[in-house]
């Protein structure tokens, strides 16, 4: 196992205005290798826009990204090309989306979702993705017979189970996570959440989660990051933010006045 003491991920000033509105504002922080940090906040907080920034989606009005490339280099995330932008998101990070809608590809079975993207790393042999496909299947707990399925016809936490797993076949460095339990029920997102937890510490993979239940927050994450109206206001081990929050407006989160 190698140790790298640097960071993976860094993010420095990261501003963003779409017109005269502020999607957040002068958010700094550094990601680890095998850190789950969960992004918390109220709707509007920002939360999205900087999941967007940090995975170049969205182009910042200032700051910048750095990240530790597999070669060790350290690369400027916008100033990458295109092309290097869209092979670090196919292979060397995932994105979990709220909606598995977006993050899925509804037309094709549920073991080409995940096959595709053993391909785009350079998986070949037809034999061995489909078994990746099925083991990985097993793993998120879709039974082996719905494999040729379109996630058409799965229930939306069966989709959910799927997506994430077409995210963590390829063992990311990096993935990121848009409140990926919020819609489904209580019981479904019990048993995902356990999932999840189980998948990221066996991987050792990197998360950025966002997340407005701080229950979710609290299950997953090492460190947490409390947004309000496009501004980081308190960050930390996330037992100690939610054990003994110092802001007023954490207090108040923490104590579910303002749960969503
Ligand atoms: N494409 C856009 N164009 C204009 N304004 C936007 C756009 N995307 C987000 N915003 C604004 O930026 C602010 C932050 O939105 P963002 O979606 O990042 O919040 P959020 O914390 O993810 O909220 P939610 O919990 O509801 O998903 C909001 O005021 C929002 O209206
Ligand atoms: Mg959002």
């Amino acid at each position: 196992m190698t140790h790298n003491d640097s960071p993976l991920l860094q993010a420095r000033g990261l501003t963003k205005h779409y017109g005269m509105r502020l999607g957040c504002a002068d958010v700094s922080f550094d990601l680890y290798e095998g850190e789950v940090l969960a992004v918390v906040g109220e709707s509007g907080s920002g939360k999205s826009t900087l999941l967007g920034l940090l995975s170049s989606e969205v182009e910042p009005t200032a700051g910048s990204v750095h990240y530790r490339m597999r070669d060790g280099a350290v690369r400027d995330l916008f100033a990458l090309s295109e092309a290097e932008r869209r092979f670090l998101l196919r292979t060397d990070w995932g994105f979990v989306r709220q909606d598995a809608r977006d993050g899925l590809r509804m037309g094709v079975s549920a073991g080409a979702n995940v096959g595709e993207r053993l391909m785009a790393v350079g998986a070949r042999h037809y034999g061995r993705i489909r078994e990746s496909a099925l083991d990985w299947l097993g793993r998120v707990e879709i039974e082996a017979d719905r494999i040729d399925d379109t996630p058409a016809s799965f229930s939306g936490g069966m989709r959910q189970r799927l997506q994430i797993a077409r995210n963590l076949v390829t063992r990311p460095r990096l993935v990121f996570m848009d409140e990926p339990t919020s819609g489904l029920d209580v019981s479904v997102q019990a048993r995902l959440l356990d999932l999840l937890r189980g998948l990221v510490a066996d991987l050792g993979i990197a998360v950025v989660i966002v997340t407005h239940d701080l229950a979710v927050a609290r299950l997953l994450s090492h460190r947490i990051m409390v947004m309000r109206q496009g501004r980081v206001i308190e960050t930390g081990l996330t037992d100690q933010v939610l054990d003994d929050p110092h802001e007023a407006y954490t207090q108040l989160l923490v104590s579910s006045v303002l749960a969503a």
